[in-house]
């Protein structure tokens, strides 16, 4: 089996999340040309930013089931999805569109069931499966949000692979205007509470919603990286399996 890495761009770096549906096109495209020099084994997953929160939001899914939420979210989702496999294909990439909505079950709000199969036989046929964060039926509130980092966690935790990263739109974990350069769960009461929110509108938790997610992750023995993919060529040393940003540990 191919060795796979799992790397996640968050909706931040994507989008504008203040203003609803603004792609930023050039950082998608130099994006997808660091992926494509390094692509080979990586599952790909990216976040919602301005495509997906907003609707979210307006239909208040995190609170009640709404057939036209779940419709406008997803297709909201898509579109932004679209852009990234079009932008990867360009760069020379050969990425495939996974819709977690079609192949994902949640309970309260975590994934209960995925089908991860197919993703594996993408990835040991050369292609680029790439997943996005998405609105998922739920079997005990009838449909939920699945963040792009609940994706990753139980991909991860599933598949074992050699690299794991989130890139935001920060250098990484930043406590007291240091970025650590590793994380425990047993720092997680000191740091907490500086750690912000998202820009914009985020349904999904902001960077201490991705820190719990890594951190239930490195408990099972699978540690991964929170990295600034702003930065030009940071995604490409990641993929090249360096250390870039906040490492996120198992305790100790
Ligand atoms: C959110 O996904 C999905 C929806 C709101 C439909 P993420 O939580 O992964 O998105 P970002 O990275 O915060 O934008």
């Amino acid at each position: 089996m191919t060795e796979i890495k799992i790397l996640k761009i968050g909706g931040s770096v994507l989008t504008d999340k203040t203003r609803l549906e603004s792609a930023r096109m050039e950082e998608i495209e130099r994006i997808a040309t660091e992926i494509a020099r390094h692509g080979s084994g990586l599952i790909l997953v990216h976040g919602a930013g301005s495509f997906g929160h907003i609707h979210a939001k307006k239909y208040n899914l995190a609170e009640r089931f709404s057939p036209e939420g779940v419709l406008e979210t997803h297709r909201s989702v898509v579109r932004l999805n679209d852009l990234v496999v079009e932008s990867l294909r360009r760069a020379g990439s050969r990425p495939v569109p996974v819709h977690p909505l079609s192949c994902t079950l949640l309970r309260d709000g975590r994934i209960d069931a995925m089908e991860t199969e197919p993703v594996i036989e993408m990835v040991n046929n050369g292609l680029v499966p790439v997943l996005h964060g998405d609105v998922a039926m739920d079997r005990s509130i009838g449909a939920g949000i699945v963040s792009g980092d609940q994706l990753v966690s139980h991909l991860a935790r599933t598949l074992k692979p050699e690299i794991v990263a989130l890139g935001t739109a920060v250098d990484g974990v930043i406590f007291r205007g240091e970025v650590l350069a590793e994380v425990r769960r047993e720092a997680l009461p000191k740091i907490g509470s500086e750690l912000g929110a998202s820009a914009g509108v985020d349904v999904t938790g902001g960077m201490r919603g991705k820190l719990e997610e890594l951190l239930d992750l490195a408990d099972q023995g699978v540690e991964s990286q929170i990295f600034n993919a702003e930065k030009a060529g940071q995604i490409e040393r990641i993929l090249m399996g360096e250390r870039v940003g906040t490492l996120v540990e198992g305790r100790i």
